[in-house]
């Protein structure tokens, strides 16, 4: 890190791959200028949106984020898995700004222009599976659950959905119905979608290390006995948890819930929303264990940082709704289409699936060995680029969300940008972009170990 003493000269640096890759604090975290900003967000934006680290930004890219005080802190981030291919990535900005002269808007639904049919082709060859494919294009990953859901409705002529324990799938009337967790996405916006049901997960770390066969029978007879499989649509499910805690299920369970979805006509809509695109170290997480679903979402890394989401699946399934029943006026937008090709195209280009692979070989070793002399890390999990750990109590193995904040905290306030999440509070998560450099990353995972650290000197 580089240490300076005085603000450094107000210029805006441009973002991008070019942006000095280093960690550099020269106010205190947030500084002057982000507390400013802070007091007017409080005036202006409603007071329901939170913000985990308030320092306003500038510029982005690489692996890192400056705000407006001139502090460069490392992105261990990405928006929240969105800017897999870097802030401003090269390929992106150039398809962009080129579409932005050309035409920004007719409605997809309207008048529609070939980038939407060349994303959708993109998807139906990327996502697992060699049947015959459809894409739908949204905005929102909220979205595209939404019209997943709509979509396996249609085609089944049936009503229920089951989602899981723990599980995150958005913030809108349906999706918070499907979302687990009450505070703070749920408490006070009720009354939620009917037809939602709930499912436990397999959560090796807390259900006793059940094995996924295992683990999934209990479920399917969940369903069994309190939905049925005539009642029920569809069931869907993140293959890695994100929100709920980066949580790995055993092996076999989705396989199980899969093959049971087949031999009982009940659709399975894996959410890839937050694992998709090069993340974990395949293309989609589904890809570790073979699972082949019926619909996939999409989202977040498909478009380089522009709003862009998907529901891709069988060709039989997606062609059930009449014409007209799917879409909205921006799904697709052309912006976001050129951002997705050229997102994809890096992904490709710049072999981000292995770049990913060897992220979490690097993260891995460094939070195991972390793990190894420290009891309160209760695990290290994840896949590829998306890893976490677990803070518990040592004596108990009882989740420890205060630790978590103080850790996130301290991180924070080192210029380390960390994400907290689980059920608990309790889960730290890393998701750097994948354009960071190994120094950056490794100095990152060295400011959470020296945070953690000194809270066990404080204890
Ligand atoms: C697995 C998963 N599904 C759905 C969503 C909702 O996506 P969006 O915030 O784009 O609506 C998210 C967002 O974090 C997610 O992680």
């Amino acid at each position: 890190m580089t240490l300076v003493d005085t603000p450094r000269p107000t210029s805006t640096p441009l973002g991008g791959p070019t942006l000095a890759q280093e960690r550099r604090l020269v106010t205190s975290i947030p500084g002057p200028k982000s507390r400013l900003l802070s007091e007017r967000k409080a005036q202006a934006v409603s007071a329901g949106v939170g913000i985990s680290l308030p320092v306003y930004v500038v510029a982005a890219g690489g692996g890192v984020l400056v705000d407006v005080d001139g502090n460069s802190l490392i992105d261990l981030g990405s928006g929240i898995a969105v800017t897999g291919v870097g802030n401003s990535a090269p390929r992106v900005v150039e398809a962009v700004a080129a579409q932005l002269a050309q035409f920004t808007h007719t409605c997809f639904t309207v008048a529609p222009y070939d980038s939407y049919i060349e994303v959708a082709e993109a998807l139906n060859r990327l996502t697992p599976g060699n049947h015959a494919k459809r894409s739908v294009l949204f905005n929102s990953g909220a979205e595209a659950v939404e019209n997943a859901v709509k979509i396996a409705r249609h085609f089944t002529g049936k009503q229920a959905i089951v989602a899981f324990d723990h599980a995150y799938h958005g913030r809108t009337n349906l999706t918070m119905g499907l979302t687990a967790k009450n505070q703070p996405y749920k408490n006070g916006f009720g009354p939620f979608a009917p037809e939602v049901y709930r499912a436990p997960m397999s959560y090796p770390l807390r259900d006793g290390g059940l094995d996924g066969v295992t683990a999934a029978t209990r479920a399917i007879s969940q369903i069994e006995k309190q939905i049925g499989a005539s009642n029920l649509a569809a069931i869907i499910i993140e293959p890695i948890q994100g929100e709920g805690g980066f949580i790995v299920p055993a092996p076999g369970f989705l396989a199980t819930l899969l093959a049971w979805c087949r031999a009982n006509e009940v659709v399975f809509i894996a959410d890839e929303i937050q694992t998709g695109f090069a993340r974990t170290g395949h293309m989609f997480a589904c890809e570790y264990e073979g699972i082949v679903p019926d619909l996939i979402c999409t989202a977040k890394g498909i478009a380089g940082g522009l709003p862009l989401s998907a529901v891709t699946g069988r060709a039989d399934i997606m062609d059930s709704p009449q014409a007209g029943g799917l879409g909205g006026t921006y799904g697709g937008n052309p912006l976001a289409c050129a951002a997705a090709l050229a997102t994809i195209d890096t992904y490709e280009a710049e072999h981000l699936v292995e770049r990913a692979a060897d992220i979490g070989t690097i993260m891995g070793e460094r939070l195991r060995a972390l793990a190894a002399a420290d009891p309160r890390i209760g695990e290290v999990r994840g896949r590829g680029a998306m890893m976490a750990i677990e803070l518990v109590d040592p004596a108990t193995g009882e989740p420890d969300a205060a630790l978590t904040g103080r850790v996130i905290a301290a991180s924070h306030a080192q210029g380390v940008i960390l994400l907290g999440c689980g059920t608990y509070g309790n889960v730290i998560r890393f998701l750097p972009p994948l354009s960071i450099p190994d120094a950056l990353l490794l100095e990152g995972l060295q400011v959470l170990a020296e945070a953690l650290a000194a809270e066990s000197a404080a204890a």
